[in-house]
Formats: structure tokens, sequence, C-alpha cells
């Protein structure tokens, strides 16, 4: 459809061209896309009404124009001006039944470096529900980009420098548990960091009650932070616990990234950049960009240079100590030299948009042109016994969360279909559970809040992976059918096309376009809309239109039709990391 497209505006703009000359506002591609309504043809060229009066001409006289080349065109079989100016257009059958033999997503990428910083859990800490819906979308960005020929380094940006270190080396001291942390180390150090923070919560609120005027740091942080200087100085003791509590959570985030076949080109997290640190803040200082204020070091931001009044963003702290802020301009800065990267998202939620705000605008000032952008996401609310938490901060254990959900999807499965063997449930509950979480995940405007449900995500009707699972299953076993009965796949049949096949065709069309628009928005629901209404054409098509029992050559053309659909629909939950079933 892509191309079609393209050979369309070409056409269209010759129109004008021939009218008009080479007039400046012509140089641009014109717009055009798919119709907002099956009525409005295959495609609208909507260009007709930002024309208007840069070309001094009513919008509808510009699609009239327009119109009289684009209807004779060998592409067309028909076309009209509609509503203020919109050019409609339908295509040839013929058309549709040729593009839509080859499917393939164009390679829009090449030779450029995409970088996706994600997932990016804090070491010593379970992932919450922030990192895991961060892990989920950037690894189906991460596919997507690459399916379109981009260069992309998976990047996992890990919390593993900062101050939670002093804390935690504190209360390893006082409190391990060392059977505990034998049997399981990361729920060991939450406990006791977990510990240290009533701690530290309790000895302020004494303080307070002492006297608020004089109020100090607790001396339990003020522990917490000796211990910090120590590790940041090298002190060995503290840099193999440091490295202790890398390693074991490490394992722990390795066994989630396996289970959801999540996997990273580099993980240079924070303490990659700390040799970096003390130069990327005295080449700020040297620019001209940050300055001393109160003993701390800081990038000031105005509205006539950055587009935008922002907070301060602190590169050094008053004791010398650096800020999360320092190794991630650090990081731009890497990514840039050694990657030659053109664009950077990195995935985080939406409670650290003015952070990264911060972040690029210092980055412009810097010199940095390539694309920056914060992926932001709403935050997923659990209702309450949903998945069980521990610390009643919302921290969860992701893998008691998949084995509900690969519990529940057993159970769903063997509802559904009790002739399945005991092991292909089990592979139905993995398959099925991992990817309705995965789907409910992606499936939302990333920018909106969601709730889970277990209900809604593991539903076998609506927008949901089980229903576009079972979708592909359906599709499978009419095509096993087929070739049981030696039916062999043949041409679409343009002669036979009902309007519905027509339609269908039409849908497998967009999905390049779906894809790329994903790319272009890093916004991975587009593609679920996307493979839910292709899923929803094709069950519309079911009921109106017998596979095997038609006449031989139209039961060769809807095979053919079928094993399409069944190829896209796998293809897009491929890339959205998201497994399909012969059977289920
Ligand atoms: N570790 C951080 C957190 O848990 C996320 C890091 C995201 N990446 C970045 N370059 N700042 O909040």
């Amino acid at each position: 459809m892509l191309e079609l497209m393209a050979k369309l505006s070409t056409v269209a703009k010759a129109a004008l061209q021939g009218e008009f000359g080479d007039h400046p506002a012509l140089v641009s591609d014109l717009s055009i896309g798919r119709a907002t309504k099956r009525e409005f043809g295959d495609v609208q060229i909507s260009a007709a009404m930002a024309l208007g009066k840069k070309l001094g001409r009513p919008p509808r006289d510009l699609a009239a124009l327009m119109l009289k080349s684009v209807a004779a065109d060998e592409l067309v079989a028909r076309a009209e001006v509609a509503g203020p100016g919109f050019v409609n257009v339908w295509f040839k059958d013929q058309v549709i039944v040729d593009a839509a033999t080859s499917l393939e997503l164009r390679p829009i990428g090449r030779g450029q470096t995409v970088v996706i910083d994600y997932s990016s859990p804090n070491v010593a800490k379970p992932m919450h529900i922030g990192h895991i819906r961060s892990t989920i979308i950037g690894e189906a960005l991460k596919r997507v980009l690459r399916a379109l020929s981009y260069q992309v380094i998976a990047d996992n940006h890990l919390g593993d420098w900062g101050t939670q270190f002093g804390k935690l080396i504190v209360a390893y001291k006082r409190w391990l548990d060392t059977d505990a942390f034998a049997k399981a180390p990361v729920e060991e150090l939450l406990r006791i960091y977990i510990k240290y923070t009533q701690e530290e919560k309790r000895e302020a609120g004494e303080e307070i009650a002492e006297d608020e005027a004089t109020k100090s740091a607790p001396p339990i942080l003020q522990e917490a932070r000796r211990e910090l200087v120590k590790l940041q100085a090298g002190d060995a003791k503290n840099v193999a616990l440091w490295k202790t509590f890398i390693e074991v959570s490490m394992a722990e985030f390795a066994r989630i990234y396996a289970r959801l076949d999540v996997s990273f080109d580099v993980t240079l997290g924070e303490s990659f950049y700390n040799d970096r640190l003390a130069a990327t803040v005295a080449l700020l200082q040297e620019k001209g960009i940050a300055v001393e204020s109160e003993g701390a070091i800081a990038v000031f931001f105005s509205k006539e240079r950055d587009g935008e009044e922002l907070p301060p963003f602190l590169v050094r702290k008053g004791d010398g100590g650096f800020n999360y802020g320092t190794s991630d301009v650090a990081a731009v800065l890497y990514r840039v030299e050694h990657w030659s990267a053109g664009r950077i998202l990195i995935v985080v939620d939406e409670r650290q948009q003015l952070h990264f705000k911060q972040l690029f605008a210092t980055a412009r000032r810097l010199g940095v042109t390539a694309s920056l952008e914060h992926v932001w996401f709403g935050l997923m609310r659990l209702p309450e016994g949903v998945i069980r938490t521990r610390d009643g901060e919302g921290l969860i254990y992701l893998d008691d969360f998949l084995d509900e959900a690969e519990r529940r999807a057993e159970k769903v499965a063997t509802e559904h279909n009790p002739a399945l063997s005991e092991t292909e449930r089990r592979e139905v509950a993995r398959v099925v559970g991992l990817g309705a979480v995965r789907y409910n995940d992606l499936s939302k405007d990333r920018r909106t809040m969601i709730t889970f449900t277990w209900d809604k995500a593991l539903s076998l009707t609506g927008n949901t992976a089980p229903y576009l699972q079972y979708a592909y299953a359906r599709m499978r076993s009419i095509l096993r059918k087929a070739s049981a009965e030696d039916y062999a796949p043949g041409p679409i049949a343009r002669e036979v096309l009902s309007p519905v096949e027509r339609d269908l065709l039409t849908r497998l069309l967009w999905y390049p376009d779906a894809v790329e628009q994903v790319a272009r928005t890093a916004c991975p629901h587009i593609l679920c809309d996307y493979l839910f209404d292709l899923a929803s054409a094709m069950s519309t098509f079911y009921a109106e239109h017998p596979v095997l029992k038609a006449e031989p050559e139209i039961r060769s053309s809807r095979l053919t039709l079928i094993d399409r659909v069944a190829q896209v629909l796998s293809d897009g939950l491929g890339l959205l990391g998201i497994g399909v079933l012969e059977r289920m």
C-alpha cells in the first residue's frame, strides 16, 4: 500500500505542478493516507486542504484538478472529490491482489543507528511494575525497528551505582540472614533494604520530636553516606559487597529476561559512566552550560534559549558527588560518539518526564543533534489482590506474577479445549499466559494509565492476546484440514473476490504501514490495533464464506488468503514479543 500511495502521490502532484509549476508549496510529498472509513475508498488524498491557502485556490478546485489525473491512472478503478476537498480513491481489484503477494517491510532504517535504553532496573531491588512495562515496551520497539533494518543497540541502563549502595552496605552489615541470603539473595536484600528504610524513618521521626530546628541527617543515614564514600574511594571490602549485590541481582534479572525472551546487546549501567562524570561536568562548565550555585553545579534553563522554563538540572552536588543526571549526560555523549546514534529512545515511566526534558535540553546545548526521545508510559494500577506485593511500595515479584498468568491461562485452556494433551496444555499455558500479560501492556496507548485485571487480560474475546492467538490457531487448523484433504492453496482469484474478501486483502496491505508507524511514534499499540482489526475482519469472513466446502478455484484462493492473514498475524505478534500456537 505504501508503494501504491507513493505512486498516487506522484501522479496527483504532477497534476498540480502542471497548473502551478514548481511552486514551493509542492516540494514535499502530498499528504495521503488510509481512508478513515471504508465508504471513503482505499486511500484518501487530503493535501488540498493544506494547499488551498498556499496556492490561493479553494481546496475543492485543487481536489478536482488532482482527480482528473488520478482517475485516469492505470492503478485506479474509481475516484471522487468529497467533503472539503478530499480525493477518495479505489484501486483496481487486480492491483490489490497483486500487491498482496508481497507484504514485506521496507528497509527504511538502513544505515541508521538507534539506541534503546530500556528495562534498566535498579540493582538489589526487585523490578517494579514500571521496569516491567519498560522491558515489554522496549523489547517490542527493538524488534519493530530491527524488522525495518535499523541498526538497533538494546542497552540495559542498570541502576548499579548511587546512594542505595551505602544504605545496603549498612543493612548488610547489621541484619543479613546468611541462610536466607544463600537461598534467595535478592529477596533477602530487599528485606534488609526495607528494614533500613524503616529504621531511617524511625530515627528521622525521633529527631523531629527532639528539635525541629537543629535537625540533622539521622545517624543511620550518616553511616550509609560514609559507606558510600568508602565504596566510591575503592575500599576493597565495600567494592566486593557491591559486586556481590550486582551479581546476585543480575542472575535474577537474567532469569526473568530469559522467561520473557528479552535480550540486550549491552548492559552499560550507571557505574559504567562513573569515570567519565568528572570530565562531563568539566565539559559542561567549560562551555558555560553548567555553573556553580550554592556550592553545587547545575545547568540553568531559560524560555528563550531552551524553549521552556525548566528548574535547574543538578550535575554535581555540594559534597562533590554526582547525580543520576550526570551519568545520563555522559551516556548520551557516549551513545552519540561511540555508536553514532541518530536516535536515542529511553523507555521510562512518566514520573521522570522533567528529568528527561532537562537532560535533552542540556544535550542540545552540548551540540547533540540526534533525536532524543523519552518514551514515557503511565504506571499500571494493580487492583488489590491481583499481585502479591511485599512491602507496600508497589514492588512486585515478577516471577509470582508470571506464574499466576500461566496458571490462569492453563485453566482457560482446559475449559476451552479439554482434548489437549498434558504437554500441549503446558505450552498453551506458557504462550497464552505470557502473551496475555504482554499484550495487555502493549495494546493500550502507553501514555494512559492502565488497570490490570486477569479477566480482561485473559479474555478470549476483545482486543487481547488470547483472542489473536486463538484466531491464529483457527486459521492453522483450517489449513491443516485442507492439507489433509490435499487441497492446495492457489492464486487469489480476482473474479471471485467478494467485498468482504477484498476488504480483508486491503487490510493486509496496511501491515507495513502499521509497523512503520510504531517505529516513528514508539507507540506499539498501533500495531495491536491493526492486528485486532485484521483478526476481526477474518471472523467476519468466516461467517459468510465457506472454505473447505467451496468450489475448487474459490477454495484455493481462500486458502491463500487465510495463509497470508495467519502469516501477518504471527509476524506482527512476533514483533510484539508474543508467540502463537498451532492448536489451543
Ligand atoms: N534505573 C532507573 C530507574 O529505575 C531507570 C533508568 C532509565 N535510563 C536512564 N538513562 N536514565 O528509575
